[in-house]
């Protein structure tokens, strides 16, 4: 309510009171732990109460006061501190409450064993990333599982944009980027049976708040408060209004896949968002590496490379591509 109020406006105990239906006792408690919990509230006798600023925390109730889906992130599971959100998220998938649970978001303010792709580790500091992952039950054939993950990165890169007014681009098939460099991880996960979905856990790890990487990463990774300082922008990032956004997107761009179960609908405004998209690229594919040049996903998420003798599709399970000059 402190929030929603106008700027600068007070809100009187006894409407607290009343709205809520609780004493003033317990609203007293309430504002006590607010500021507990790092909020700044001004409490003037005879006017009531009044919200001057916010703690950047991912608590259940910051994210969900902010956020305005029907299932992505219903419920929030918070987490101070966990091994990793993914995994998290399997253990409720696998739990008593299993037969449920789509759109359940768990988050974290730090990992103590954040995992990334190919087995590596996914570094995940207190309170500088947005941790989360998110459980989904979908009915569909687990070969489209993995277009899942281009869809979280269209998700992330889009809710990025809206909250921050960044505009980051996206890495074939789902690193987002900025700036030439990496700004979100995403790991997705499944279990299924040969024609039957289980459960996929869509986890990612945006950077915030970092100020700088170690010296083997700083030309690759980057973080959302350094593209914010490279544009001489002043604006504090709230991150659990960056984690609304993107859930409101996913929730939006997930319903669009399901139609067909591809990325039909989605292909165009993926492209557009590409940054390999009409560039030389090389393609580390085992059987060979070989390069030519980018032209854009087709419906099934695969990359099209155009090539002496003609185009080629490349899939993400089998091949990693660079750019001929570094990462992207
Ligand atoms: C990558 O290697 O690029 C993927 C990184 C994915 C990291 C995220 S952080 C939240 C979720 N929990 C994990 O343990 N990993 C993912």
């Amino acid at each position: 309510m402190l929030r929603q109020s106008e700027t600068g406006a007070f809100i009187s105990g006894q409407e607290l009171c009343g709205q809520l239906g609780v004493s003033r006792t317990a609203v007293w408690k309430s504002i006590r732990q607010l500021k507990e919990a790092g909020y700044q509230i001004e409490a003037v006798q005879n006017k009531g109460y009044r919200l001057l600023s916010v703690p950047d925390i991912l608590s259940k109730s910051e994210i969900e006061s902010r956020l305005h889906t029907q299932w992505a992130g219903r419920p929030i599971c918070y987490f101070d501190e966990i091994d990793s959100t993914n995994t998290e998220a399997k253990r409720v998938a696998e739990g008593a409450a299993g037969a449920q649970g789509h759109g359940t978001v768990i988050v974290a303010e730090e990992q103590n064993a954040g995992r990334g792709r190919r087995g590596r580790d996914w570094s995940s500091p207190r309170g500088e990333g947005i941790f989360f992952s998110i459980l989904l039950r979908p009915d569909m054939n687990p070969a489209n599982a993995s277009m899942l993950t281009l869809v979280k990165a269209l998700a992330v890169a889009k809710g990025i944009s809206k909250s921050t007014g960044l505009e980051p681009a996206i890495k074939w098939p789902n690193d987002v980027v900025i700036n030439g460099r990496k700004i979100v991880g995403i790991l997705t996960e499944m279990s299924a049976q040969i024609d039957y979905v289980n459960h996929i856990v869509v986890g990612s790890g945006i950077n915030v708040h970092q100020k700088n990487f170690p010296k083997e990463l700083a030309a690759k990774a980057t973080s959302l408060d350094m593209e914010m300082s490279r544009l001489g922008k002043e604006d504090r990032i709230y991150r659990a209004a960056v984690l609304a956004a993107v859930l409101e997107e996913f929730e939006k761009y997930y319903r669009t896949f399901m139609q067909t179960q591809d990325l039909s609908m989605l292909r165009e405004e993926y492209n557009a968002l590409l940054v390999n998209c009409g560039r030389e690229v090389r393609v580390l594919d085992p059987l060979g590496e070989f390069g030519g040049k980018a032209l854009g996903i087709n419906e099934r998420g695969e990359l099209l490379i155009h090539r002496e003798g003609g185009t080629v599709k490349v899939s993400s399970g089998e091949v990693s591509v660079r750019g001929i000059y570094g990462y992207v």
